[in-house]
């Protein structure tokens, strides 16, 4: 008798959709509303979003199946495809309270990448990275510290979506948001990361280290240096760390063979 193949079954491609996501470490996605319309003018990337099943699963959380795996990286082509994805994002809870996600800023051929945590209020209302008192800071740090101008430098959060009230972002919404980050990176193709506090340090470098031990030593994500340095929120309200966020900014400056600007009032001889 010849052996018969199997008909792919109508839940397959749901199944390999979500096995992704969990190999990704995501427990739990959330499923838009059946009466929810997607935007006309935004792109959806397919690989990223969990696709409606035959039969109707509650609209709330579902269980997420072991299936296939995929590979995390290579799934977009370009940032802006990247963006897309974000911009229509549901995969965790924040996209119920975020006003708009905030994906980055910055030309995408810079050498020279930042990572912050998570939108604030400011981003969430502007829907760019730091541009709140903490951006403010970074911007000084970038421009008279490091002597370069914001639009040198590429600057993107480990979250896309502000968690209410600024609370500290959940290992699900890491976890969630994780291929966008990484997809950033993948396709910035930075020459030194500057990971600003805990979470984006923790997120470089695969470590549940802290960022005061984490901190101006040199680290590496796929190949990539990495330095952690204080968060410019912690800085505002510690201004006497500025000092060793500096020293960590001057190691990255040599890292990338650039000069590191005299401070006023220092001579040249
Ligand atoms: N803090 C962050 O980590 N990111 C921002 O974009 C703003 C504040």
């Amino acid at each position: 008798m010849p052996a018969r193949t199997r008909r792919p079954r109508r839940n397959d491609a749901l199944s390999a959709a979500l096995g992704y996501f969990r190999d990704l470490g995501v427990r739990e996605v959330h499923l838009p509303k059946r009466t929810a319309t997607p935007a006309p003018d935004v792109p959806v990337v397919p690989p990223l979003t969990v696709p409606r099943p035959a039969r109707a699963l509650p609209a709330t959380a579902v269980a997420v199946e072991p299936a296939a795996t995929v590979p995390a990286r290579s799934r977009f082509p370009d940032l802006s495809s990247v963006q897309a994805a974000v911009a229509s994002c549901q995969l965790c809870g924040l996209c119920r309270t975020r006003t708009q996600t905030v994906f980055a800023d910055g030309t995408g051929r810079s050498r020279l990448m930042f990572v912050g945590e998570a939108p604030g209020a400011d981003e969430d209302a502007t829907g760019v990275p730091f541009v709140g008192r903490a951006g403010q800071l970074l911007t000084k740090m970038v421009e008279s510290g490091m002597g370069l101008s914001r639009g040198d430098v590429y600057i993107a959060n480990v979250l896309k979506c502000r968690p209410p009230a600024n609370r500290n972002p959940e290992p699900s919404e890491i976890a969630s948001c994780r291929p966008y980050l990484d997809a950033q990176i993948d396709l910035v193709k930075p020459s030194v990361l500057v990971a600003l506090g805990k979470f984006a340090a923790q997120f470089l470098l695969e470590t549940e280290e802290p960022i005061s031990r984490l901190r101006g030593r040199w680290g590496s994500r796929g190949g990539i240096p990495v330095m952690p340095t204080y968060h410019p929120s912690f800085l505002l309200r510690q201004p006497d760390r500025k000092k060793e966020a500096w020293e960590d900014l001057q190691q990255v400056l040599h890292k990338l063979g650039l000069p590191v600007p005299r401070k006023k009032g220092e001579s040249g001889s």
